[in-house]
């Protein structure tokens, strides 16, 4: 199925419009536009009713109109104040500064002022879709947005699945790069799950399904158990894995776990299962929206908060700090452990130079 846009009943000539407003604004955008991103959770937006935030380096307002989800340009074309200082009223959203109103497709409807007319004006509205606790955002060609092609992640629609969030002030790509290079488990993670060696006992192999699905597997057999998991194994040496998978345009999920020797992954005893959404704030900024899958232990997800805010987030921001904003001119050292990663990053370079090109 496809939709154009917020709204199923955006007519054919307003989507011409949108797509010219993109034209001129987005043409070569340093992002992958053709893609679903994750803008928020949806206990958020219950929370706030009106979120702003920047996405892909632009200013966007999500609400809901008549619980519909709706993502707009967050500028009201008046004098530019941002939509999401205003209200939702009958469905509309109304502009904080002198009260234009806007229609979940971008239209302006209403003008406060008696029976003057309201302006031929109008905002960019965005294809969005609200699925498994999630609100996923479209920035590109909205006739193109499907949301058959949305991921399916483990856990991400459990109701009694966790969601975290973490603003990381690095470009989105290395944190793509932190986790198809899960080699880092070994120094960065000492305080919740690394240390073991089992990376360096393990085998590392990089499997392409498609030039938008990509994974990066870690096969350990016959190692120590990670810390974590010492309560349950003790010392019996185990077969861990960890699977990384990354799809376009920066959505991942994850899924580990350790048997007994001898048995196979079918008998695991409970897995780790997450989603880690990664959605481009400005160049050099990242919204990193993470899930696990409910298990028994609450205190599972307070250590992997630990671990993203703690351990990773910081290592990736001093990486970020260091280097200049193109990461090739940096002529970084390519090793074997990184193969996953650097495929990634080949995939959509490819993809952002072919949208720049057209
Ligand atoms: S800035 Fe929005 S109505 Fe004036
Ligand atoms: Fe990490």
């Amino acid at each position: 199925m496809l939709i154009a846009a917020s709204d199923h009943r955006v007519g054919r000539s307003q989507i011409g419009a949108l797509v010219e407003y993109q034209g001129k604004f987005m043409q070569k955008s340093p992002f992958l536009l053709n893609g679903w991103y994750c803008a928020g959770w949806s206990e958020e937006l219950d929370r706030q009713k009106i979120i702003g935030r920047r996405l892909l380096n632009m200013p966007i307002v999500i609400y809901r109109a008549d619980g519909q989800a709706v993502a707009l340009h967050d500028r009201c074309p008046h004098r530019f104040a941002p939509l999401s200082k205003g209200a939702v009223k009958d469905g509309n959203l109304v502009c904080g500064y002198h009260g234009l109103a806007f229609s979940r497709t971008g239209q302006c409807v209403e003008s406060p002022f008696g029976d003057r007319k309201v302006p031929n004006a109008a905002v960019q509205a965005f294809p969005v879709v609200e699925r498994d606790n999630a609100i996923w955002f479209w920035p590109g060609d909205p006739e193109l947005a499907d949301p058959a092609a949305i991921p399916e992640f483990a856990g991400l629609g459990d109701a009694k699945g966790r969601q975290g969030y973490l603003n990381l002030k690095a470009n989105y790509q290395l944190a793509i790069d932190n986790l198809m290079d899960l080699s880092h488990i070994e120094f960065v993670h000492l305080r919740t799950f690394g240390g073991a060696g089992c990376f360096f006992e393990g085998q590392h192999e990089t499997r392409k399904v498609s030039d938008t699905e990509i994974w990066s597997l870690w096969t350990m057999d016959d190692v120590q158990p990670p810390a974590p998991a010492r309560a349950a194994f003790g010392d019996q040496r185990v077969n861990h894995w960890q699977d990384m998978c990354w799809r376009a345009p920066s959505n991942l999920s994850f899924d580990m776990g350790l048997v007994p020797l001898g048995l196979d992954r079918s008998s695991a005893p409970p897995r780790m299962q997450q989603a880690h959404l990664l959605t481009p704030e400005t160049e050099t900024s990242t919204h990193y929206f993470y899930s696990k899958e409910q298990q028994d232990e609450p205190k599972e997800f307070d250590m992997l908060k630990i671990a993203f805010e703690e351990e990773d987030a910081p290592m990736m921001e001093a990486c970020q700090r260091n280097m200049g904003d193109n990461f090739w001119a940096e002529r970084p050292v390519v090793l074997a452990t990184d193969a996953s990663a650097i495929l990634v990053r080949r995939m959509l370079d490819k993809m952002i130079r072919e949208q720049n090109s057209d």
